[in-house]
């Protein structure tokens, strides 16, 4: 009988920059490693109708890292540079090396990505229950905090009203992405998200919503639509959307999810999707209050372990998946 420590012998492990020669088999790993974990019955099908993978790397190429093992792709992980703020994820591994210091392998690289942008908090979303992803954290300076909810509810026809990103001309476009700037940091310094809704237009993935009150941004959302985006099958998921902070901000956020419905509905989608970390408590009782239920829930992970953006009165949608 091997011990423990005959059947592990140390893999020599190499960590390189995502190429789209490796898209396929990254995506692969991606649904064999949740689905195993989940303990779905195929895993190679988990969430089959969701896209990561491609459009992460379409995004941000330099920004996605792989691990291989002689030569051969054993798993990979993805940040995401949000100015100031920073998360990473999908982190995935191949189960037949899992415990072989793959994860450990991807996330040195990676916290070196964070460095280089300079961002001054940095985050991740995981599953609440496992010692083992906790403490793999951890040790990488990541702490748990609030629980983060993803919820849905079902699409009731509403009429929209919101600007679409898609719709403006280029010089309109650029200063709606200077407004949405602007917006983010005035909830947290050097917050800027406009990568996000670059990305869904460049990768005609949904749409941004923009609701303007006069000359100012009183909010927006950037949303995946359907199949092949984070979204999948029937859905339309607010990947990201932000309020104006201020008086009447519960308000506007209120319209600002009508929109995300109009939208949805638009396109046929009978679901809305929007992950809330529970730390941005009025956000979270209103979505309870408009009919959202949890349909699962992880917890944030912050470095350092300090609130960043998941504080009350914050009127945030976002979930670091
Ligand atoms: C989570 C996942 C990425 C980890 O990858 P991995 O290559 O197995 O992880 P590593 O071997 O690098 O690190 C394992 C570490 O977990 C930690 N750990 C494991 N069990 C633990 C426990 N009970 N308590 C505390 N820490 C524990 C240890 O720090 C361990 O490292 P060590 O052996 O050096 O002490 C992999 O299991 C996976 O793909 N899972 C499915 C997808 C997934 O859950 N992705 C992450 C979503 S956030």
């Amino acid at each position: 009988m091997s011990t423990p420590s005959q059947s592990k012998e140390v893999l020599d492990i190499s960590v390189r920059p995502m190429s789209d020669a490796d898209l396929m088999e990254a995506r692969r790993i991606f649904r064999v490693a949740f689905g195993t974990f989940i303990g779905v019955p195929n895993p190679e099908d988990f969430r089959a109708d969701r896209e990561y993978v491609f459009t992460r790397w379409h995004a941000d190429p330099g920004a996605a890292l792989v691990a291989e093992v002689n030569g051969k792709l054993a798993g990979s992980n993805f940040a995401t540079n949000w100015g100031s703020f920073g998360f990473f994820g999908p982190l995935t591994v191949r189960p037949e090396f899992w415990d072989r210091h793959i994860a450990q392998g991807l996330l040195g690289p990676t916290m070196d990505l964070f460095a280089k942008w300079g961002v001054r908090e940095a985050g991740l979303f995981t599953f609440a229950h496992s010692p083992k992803h906790i403490g793999l954290y951890q040790k990488f300076g990541f702490w748990p905090r609030f629980l983060t909810a993803v919820m849905s509810k079902r699409v009731n026809v509403r009429k929209a009203s919101s600007v679409r990103y898609s719709a403006q001309g280029e010089e309109d476009r650029d200063g709606a992405l200077s407004a949405c700037r602007k917006l983010t940091d005035s909830i947290y310094e050097g917050f800027d998200v406009t990568s996000e809704i670059r990305a869904v237009k460049s990768q005609s993935l949904g749409e941004t919503l923009l609701l303007w009150g006069g000359e100012s941004l009183e909010a927006f959302a950037v949303c995946h639509c359907g199949e092949a985006t984070e979204a999948g099958r029937d859905t339309c998921f607010i990947k990201f959307a932000a309020v104006q902070p201020g008086p009447g901000a519960d308000r506007a956020f209120e319209r600002l999810l009508d929109e995300c419905e109009a939208l949805a509905a638009e396109r046929g989608l009978g679901r809305l999707e929007a992950g809330v970390n529970l730390g941005r408590s009025e956000a979270y009782r209103q979505m309870l209050q408009r009919g959202f239920r949890t349909d699962f829930q992880g917890v944030a992970m912050h470095r350092p372990d300090s609130p960043a953006y998941n504080r009350p009165g914050v009127f945030v949608l976002d979930d670091w998946r």
